[in-house]
């Protein structure tokens, strides 16, 4: 077992909101070291089901170990695959009635720290950032899709989009230009040589802060890398439709496009008519097809966020299927 392998967030939150009881299914689209899995496992024990699901291989190991560790009585089925997936997954272990659904998008403490696969700028490590390390193209002649893929064959215009879209980083232009610049020279291996150029893109004056350019830019990198917003698009609606009546979705986001897209699936699945606002009555007949159960994303206390600086971005969603 990796001691620090991710410590949850928001975890009494969401046993408070999601509510388990003995004997209900659930679904942890991000199984990680297996923190809300496990929690979750416990009260729905003894007949409950727990599926969990990782694209990465240590993930599943490590939760694997720690629910030994913690003698669960709940069924338990851990699986390697995308939570985009859902629905077939959910089919290939002939499971109903779903209770509840949790993903919790961020990154883990064994991701920026232990996976030596470049998440972090901190680190001296090949530019990697695949969630799932064994991810391979269709095609096998082609390369694997890393960040180091990316950054050695995307077009300046390309570079320069997912910088701006994913990042908001003001520097994307320079940092687009200083890429192409060096990569006329030589090819971008490592999380240093990808520092030093986003470091050497920016003003002089700016380059102390290069710290914060480059946590912008690895992230972007690493969205496009594992399609995190594709991901999260096709999961929404696919969630909600194989979870029970009174069944609740949550997730557990860290970026604000990602939040975006949650609040306004959550908002049209709670819409009801939407006839016209000068219809005198509603002629559409729409229902409400959930309850929106945070009108405001839930974020950790301040507790949390002392102890557990990777919890000061995380907002907590949920709804119920009515
Ligand atoms: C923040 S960690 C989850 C931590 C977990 N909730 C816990 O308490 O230990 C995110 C996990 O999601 C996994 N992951 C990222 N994208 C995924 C996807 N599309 N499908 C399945 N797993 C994914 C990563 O490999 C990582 O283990």
């Amino acid at each position: 077992m990796i001691k620090s392998f991710h410590v949850p967030v928001l975890l009494k939150e969401v046993l408070e909101i999601l509510d388990p009881k003995p004997g209900q299914t659930i679904i942890d689209g991000t199984l990680g070291g297996g923190g809300h899995a496990l929690a979750l496992a416990k009260a729905v024990e003894p007949k409950g089901i727990l599926l969990g699901i990782d694209l990465d291989p240590a993930a599943l190991t490590e939760a694997t170990e720690r629910a030994k560790d913690a003698e669960i009585q709940t069924k338990l089925h851990f699986v390697k695959g995308n939570y985009r997936d859902i629905k077939k997954i959910v089919n290939e272990f002939g499971l109903s009635e779903i209770n509840a659904i949790i993903i919790d998008i961020g990154i883990s403490s064994y991701d920026l720290e232990g996976s030596n696969r470049g998440f972090s700028f901190q680190k001296h490590e090949p530019l990697d950032m695949r969630f799932d390390p064994e991810a391979r193209p269709e095609h096998k002649s082609k390369e694997p899709f890393t960040a180091g893929f990316i950054l050695n064959h995307y077009s300046e215009k390309e570079l320069k989009e997912i910088f701006e879209k994913y990042s908001e980083e003001k520097f994307s232009s320079k940092i687009a230009r200083g890429i192409i610049a060096h990569r006329q020279e030589k090819s971008i291996e490592t999380t240093e040589d990808l520092f030093n150029i986003i470091k050497h893109s920016l003003p002089q004056a700016l380059r102390f802060k290069a710290g914060d350019s480059a946590r912008r830019i690895f992230q972007a990198l690493r969205i496009e890398v594992n399609k995190e917003l594709e991901n999260l698009e096709k999961f929404l609606p696919d969630a909600f439709e194989v979870l029970a009546k009174g069944g609740k979705l949550a997730v557990i986001s860290f970026h604000s496009l990602e939040d975006r897209i949650v609040k306004h699936f959550f908002l049209e699945k709670a819409k009801g008519c939407i006839c016209p606002p000068d219809f005198p009555q509603c002629v559409c007949g729409k229902e409400p097809l959930a309850k929106i159960l945070t009108k405001k994303p839930i974020t950790a206390s301040l507790e949390e966020q002392k102890e557990n600086s990777r919890s000061i971005p995380a907002k907590l969603r949920v709804i119920q299927k009515i």
